[in-house]
């Protein structure tokens, strides 16, 4: 079965074509590589109503928004509209907050949500950036990079069940733990009893509240066109996107440059195999997700409601927020969860789709050390706990009690029958426990240096700004 997974067969391939790699290790000048049409993406042209304004200097870096369509418009104040919930408090930006680039405003694992604000959900919130190129899930999806064999990948959510964001918005719309509407034609009334109403109808026919399902259909589609339209969900402002594209201030640091080598380096940190894709698709600058699926065997999470049933499973493609791999022994899909894109990830306090773990350092510990120090990841059984751990036991993963004996229960949010489908990759490529792990303490903290390139609204320093201090993160 392992043999004939596409995963399996695409983790033995070179994953970063030319294209790709000469962008990621800064050879941005050359040809193919300058990120000409990306430019062209995230710096529309003015429109004309701005240009007779006086011509007042401008970061040319700095997107422009072009004027929203009509749908757009509505899917902005639909957005923040919490009336569009059962409890009346609740809406998109709630949980995606526009200040915490459309992720969760706090450090929950999972929302509340439900007409009483008490319902707590089952993942954790992703950010909405960057999604405006996200591909409709396929078990055979092309890798964008040009160069994997096709895998499961693309889709919204964290196993893809949406096709597209307008397939997505009916979900928290109608979820009882989410905004709580008991059905479209709910919403609907609300829309057509709110304040703008008749721009709906203006939008979308006089007659558009007849059917409210129609009606319903055109509320998703402008939530779907305001994400897409609205700059702010893709602009395209980090350091890395001066840095990509050969722009003022996009100079990395020595530590960021390490860690982007950390980062793309197969024998290290190899993140590029599934957080990176390629050249940039469809014009787009880089995204920091090839849209594929992997079973990394994330920590259960014992704080999300749902796993105080010993049986409940959430194993992302085989359910059970979908239903058509079902999870049957010998399903490779079971345990696969999409791998985020990584900009503004340094701006999150929970990570992985059950929000196990709060600050990316202990995510990239993870990633280090799940296979050498399983023990401080996943429960130990059956051990007796030292009153005092060992001066060398470390302190920040998940489980900081040292047992004597006893077996550690690796990959317990899976069942057994599914571990077979964990991903082998580096840097998680099955080491013998209390071996070196594949990173270096200087590798961890010039990843994370790097990682934090990504968070868009750059500012480049003045050019009379002190420098900062020797010894600074991130400088050396
Ligand atoms: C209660 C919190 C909450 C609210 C309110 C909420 N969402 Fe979400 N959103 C989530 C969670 C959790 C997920 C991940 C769902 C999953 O994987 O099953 C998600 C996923 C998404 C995704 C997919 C992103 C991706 O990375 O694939 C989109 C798009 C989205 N939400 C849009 C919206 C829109 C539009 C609204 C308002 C109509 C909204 N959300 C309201 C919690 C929320
Ligand atoms: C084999 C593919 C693969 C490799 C290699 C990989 N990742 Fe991931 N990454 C994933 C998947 C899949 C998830 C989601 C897993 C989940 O939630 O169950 C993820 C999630 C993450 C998250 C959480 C993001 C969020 O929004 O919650 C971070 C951070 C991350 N990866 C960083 C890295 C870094 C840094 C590296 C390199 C050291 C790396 N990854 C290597 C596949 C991979």
């Amino acid at each position: 079965m392992q043999k004939t997974s596409p995963w399996r067969a695409r983790a033995r391939r070179s994953v970063l074509g030319p294209v790709g790699l000469c962008c990621l290790l800064g050879l941005a000048t050359l040809a193919g590589c300058d990120g000409g049409a990306k430019t062209a993406s995230a710096v529309p042209e003015k429109p004309a109503a701005v240009a007779s304004a006086p011509a007042a200097p401008r970061d040319p870096f700095e997107p422009v928004q072009r004027p929203l369509s009509a749908a757009a418009q509505l899917g902005k104040v639909m957005f923040v509209d919490a009336r569009l919930s059962g409890s009346g408090k609740m809406s998109c930006a709630t949980c995606h907050d526009p200040g915490h680039a459309y992720g969760p405003p706090n450090d929950l694992a999972v929302q509340l949500g439900g007409g009483d604000l008490a319902s707590p959900g089952t993942r954790a919130v992703p950010s909405l950036r960057y999604k405006d190129t996200t591909p409709p899930y396929a078990d055979l999806l092309d890798n964008p990079d040009g160069v994997s064999v096709p895998g499961p990948g693309g889709g919204f959510a964290w196993d893809g069940r949406a096709a597209t964001l307008a397939d997505q918005a009916p979900i928290p719309l109608l979820a009882p733990n989410e905004m709580g509407n008991t059905s479209e034609a709910d919403v609907i009334q609300k829309i057509r009893n709110g304040p703008y109403a008749e721009q709906f109808r203006q939008a979308f026919g006089a007659q558009v509240f007849d059917d409210p399902h129609k009606a319903f259909m055109q509320a998703t589609s402008a939530l779907q066109a305001y994400q897409l339209e609205d700059v702010s969900f893709h602009p395209y402002t980090s350091k890395f996107d001066r840095y990509a594209g050969n722009k003022i201030g996009g100079t990395l640091t020595a530590a960021e440059a390490r860690g982007l080598r950390v980062f793309s380096n197969p024998q290290t940190g190899n993140c590029a195999s599934c957080h990176y894709q390629g050249a940039g698709l469809n014009g787009a600058s880089a995204l920091f997700t090839d849209f594929s699926y992997e079973a990394i065997g994330v920590p259960r999470n014992r704080e999300i409601a749902a796993n105080q049933d010993a049986r409940h499973f959430d194993l992302g493609l085989c359910g059970p927020d979908r239903s058509d791999h079902p999870p049957v022994a010998g399903n490779t899909f079971c345990g696969m969860f999409k791998a985020p894109t990584l900009r503004n990830v340094a701006t999150r306090k929970s990570f992985f789709h059950n929000g196990a773990m709060h600050s990316l350092e202990q995510v990239l510990r993870f990633y280090n050390t799940r296979d050498t120090m399983p023990e401080i990841w996943y429960p130990t059984v059956g051990g007796k706990p030292k009153a005092q751990p060992d001066a060398d036991f470390p302190t920040y993963g998940l489980i900081t009690t040292q047992y004597v004996g006893g077996k550690v229960q690796k990959y317990d949010d899976l069942p057994p029958r599914f571990v077979a489908n964990i991903d082998t990759q580096m840097p998680m490529d099955g080491r013998a426990r209390h071996t070196k792990p594949p990173m270096s303490e200087q590798d961890l903290a010039d990843l994370q240096c790097f990682l934090k390139t990504l968070d868009d609204g750059y500012k480049t320093q003045a050019a009379d700004a002190p420098a900062p201090p020797a010894g600074s993160p991130c400088i050396q």
